[in-house]
């Protein structure tokens, strides 16, 4: 497959700010499709953003044999019921992050689309990002010692909490699975899968995880620290520390860095050095892994690791449920 053609599920504000952007850019992407559960809306995204057809309804996309990949954007809870259909439609499935409210719906996603022979990604953009990709190479080959702290924290302000999926804990809200979910996944990036999870939580009105600060133990050695908010300040920032020095990619913009030139420090005594980065799309680069996964090159984010990802998640929406430390299988 050179060119993939896609559609969008749902006139998102993430998909036309930088999903359609990328798609458009993207060397081996043709953007085929958007669909929206109200006609007029799909038209008026596709106009606005020169995608050739456009949907009033979900599965009228799944049913156009030009779609050979889907992207869903949609509301946390419906990525599960939205990638097994796209998947039973034969189409592959690009799913925004988290891929699903649980590990165990995550695990029958990816026996959804393996029985239908399609491939399955979580839009974790940011993991395609050059600076992830130097920062994971660092910490794995020993430059700062042996890992032992991981820090990462997103914090960010919704602007009109009234109406937002985010603030909506039948659709998947709060601050761990719009936020947290990244802070975990570099955190399991570094230092592989944890034991045990301890997190407070500072609940809102609705009934979502507005601020939520978390623990991780690995082993008897090595922890990992992180925040998550809805209602804070724009913090997106993250520390590796290891017994010889400390790797340090910096607020305001470690996950979400647009497209400016980046850097990250490398710190080792009194050596400091910096690393710097030319500006890239980390959207455009997931999708023309995704579809150059398609070709047949390997996935570097298989789906399994959204599994990991929503265990832990999981533990840490426990523990704040409990009130103590909760063990991970
Ligand atoms: N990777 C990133 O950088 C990034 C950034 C932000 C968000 N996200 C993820 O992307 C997803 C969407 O986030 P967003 O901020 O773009 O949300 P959004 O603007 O609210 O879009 C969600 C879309 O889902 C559709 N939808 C279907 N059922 C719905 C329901 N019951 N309530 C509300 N919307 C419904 C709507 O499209 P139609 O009405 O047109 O069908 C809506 O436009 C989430 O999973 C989020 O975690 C990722």
């Amino acid at each position: 497959m050179d060119t993939v053609g896609w559609g969008v599920m749902g006139a998102a504000r993430i998909a036309e700010i930088a999903v359609i952007p990328a798609l458009r850019q993207a060397r081996n992407a043709r953007l085929v499709a958007i669909a929206s559960r109200a006609l007029p809306r799909a038209q008026e995204a596709a106009r606005r953003l020169g995608i050739p057809k456009a949907y009033g309804s979900y599965e009228a996309l799944l049913d156009d044999p030009e779609v050979q990949a889907v992207y869903i954007p949609l509301p946390n809870a419906l990525h599960r019921e939205w990638t097994l259909r796209s998947a039973a439609a034969g189409k592959h499935v690009l799913c925004e992050k988290p891929l699903a409210l649980s590990a165990e719906d995550c695990e029958a996603m990816i026996s959804g689309c393996r029985r239908q022979g399609v491939t399955l990604m979580e839009a974790f953009m940011y993991r395609f990002h050059p600076r992830t990709e130097r920062a994971l190479q660092i910490a794995a080959s020993g430059e700062i010692g042996e890992v032992r702290l991981v820090r990462a924290e997103f914090t960010f302000a919704v602007r009109t909490p009234r109406g937002n999926i985010r603030f909506d804990p039948a659709l998947g809200g709060g601050a761990l699975f719009d936020v947290g979910c990244y802070a975990v996944n570099l955190c399991r990036a570094v230092l592989g899968e944890p034991r045990e999870a301890l997190a407070f939580a500072c609940t809102g009105p609705t009934g979502v995880d507005e601020v939520t600060g978390g623990l991780l133990r690995f082993d008897d050695r090595r922890l990992a620290v992180l925040d998550c908010a809805l209602t804070l300040p724009r913090r997106q920032e993250y520390e590796i520390v290891g017994t010889e020095g400390t790797l340090r990619v910096p607020a305001p913009d470690a996950f979400l860095p647009g497209t400016a030139d980046t850097e990250l420090r490398v710190t080792r005594a009194a050596d400091s050095r910096i690393v710097r980065f030319s500006g890239t799309d980390q959207y455009q680069r997931m999708v023309e892994h995704f579809g150059d996964a398609l070709a047949g090159r390997p996935l570097a984010l298989p789906p399994e690791d959204a599994v990991g990802n929503l265990r832990v998640l999981g533990a840490l929406h426990a523990s704040v449920r409990r009130g103590a430390p909760v063990s991970i299988a």
